[in-house]
């Protein structure tokens, strides 16, 4: 059995005509403020997968993150929350506006918890970054009701959960922004890209302003931009994965479900996504292991099995942020995350058989010791 890594990029004969009917035409990129023919058909599938109003591509996940901050206008003496348990992207956006991280704990599905969103609001909040994890959607209700009664922003962190629905809506419809990745191992690809959801016109305006230096009709910046441009490349590839996400994801259901029918009984093992009013997308399918996390995962992967950790180290604790200060707060339940989270495959070039042997294996890592 051949090595099964966590994610892979799902590449076909139309992603790599698409590419490179690009380079023959000699149109890399578009620097003007709608963008280039591929970024435009991009949007507009990703406008129609999600139900808003705009989509303004990017280059990456991390970009949409911190051109939704500084569309918002968060900067210096502002505080942003959003969970401790997330990847670096989510707090270092807060850093580069000048802003301050708020880490707030989770709760035993991993998504940000509400009660804790409350207790750490103050007068200086002025976002908060709800992440839906592993392809899980976080309480958006119970997020925007409190941001709504603070007039706070809620910018969602949708890198790993395009596709998902919460109470039947999928992710991305929002009157302020939600942010995705196209990073090589999500469940659509460009190798690098981003994008932000908004119904809101201005903000969207805003948007395409910022990605491309502040400008709207060339060489005439209005407000602080980047150059945060996807190219026609990548946009002509990420076209090509919007049509092709439904069957993605069919595939990834599929995989967890015959999965976790396998290994959610097994002695010591629980599936903490559970929540019946929102659809999983499966970017990770990821279980709870009271003991010997560490030792199952080793074993896995000399098995053959790309079992992985996302995160052992909360973001609080990583060197940047310890040497803010944030190593030593209270956040129990993202520590206990940290320490017992382990990660299967089940992304759409993962077959059947293959699902048996992880299984098999677990099921042997879990009772050889
Ligand atoms: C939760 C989360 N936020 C943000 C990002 C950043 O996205 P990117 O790598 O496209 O910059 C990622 C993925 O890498 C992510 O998983």
């Amino acid at each position: 059995m051949n090595f099964i890594p966590i994610n892979k990029p799902v590449i076909g004969e139309r992603e790599k005509k698409a590419a490179l009917a690009v380079l023959e035409s000699g149109i890399l990129t578009d620097a003007s403020y709608a963008g280039g023919k591929h970024v435009q058909d991009f949007e507009r599938k990703l406008a129609a997968e999600t139900g808003a109003k705009h989509a303004i591509a990017v280059n990456s996940g991390t970009a949409s993150l911190q051109i939704s901050l500084m569309a918002y206008n968060v900067k210096a003496g502002d505080e942003v929350l959003l969970p401790a348990f997330t990847f670096e992207a989510t707090a270092n956006v807060v850093i580069a506006c000048s802003a301050k991280p708020v880490f707030v704990d989770v709760q035993s599905d991993y998504t940000i918890d509400p009660r804790d969103i409350k207790r750490k609001m103050t007068s200086r909040t002025k976002a908060i970054i709800p992440v839906h994890l592993y392809g899980y959607p976080t309480d958006l209700d119970e997020i925007k009701e409190i941001a709504a009664a603070s007039s706070v922003r809620v910018i969602e962190d949708a890198a790993e959960s395009l596709g998902a629905e919460y109470k039947g809506m999928t992710i991305g419809r929002t009157k302020d922004a939600a942010c995705f990745s196209l990073y090589a191992t999500k469940v659509i690809t460009s190798g690098e890209g981003g994008a932000i959801t908004t119904d809101d016109d201005e903000m969207a305006d805003r948007l395409r302003m910022m990605r491309n230096h502040g400008m709207r009709e060339g060489y005439d910046t209005r407000i602080l931009g980047y150059n945060f441009r996807m190219p026609e490349m990548q946009a002509a590839i990420a076209s090509v994965q919007m049509d092709r996400l439904s069957e993605l994801i069919a595939a990834r259901r599929k995989n967890a479900t015959t999965l976790n029918e396998r290994v959610s009984k097994l002695p010591g093992v629980s599936m903490r996504q559970t929540k019946t009013d929102r659809s999983h997308i499966w970017y990770l399918y990821t279980i709870h292991l009271p003991k010997d996390r560490d030792a199952v995962n080793e074993r896995l992967r000399a098995k053959g099995v790309g079992s992985a950790v996302y995160w052992k180290t909360p973001v609080n604790k990583m060197e940047l942020y310890a040497n803010m200060g944030y190593a030593d707060l209270d956040l129990p339940v993202v520590y206990d995350a940290c320490d017992h989270v382990l990660s299967l495959p089940v992304h759409p070039l993962v077959t059947e058989e293959e699902i048996t042997y992880i299984a098999d294996q677990l099921k042997s890592a879990l009772t050889d010791r």
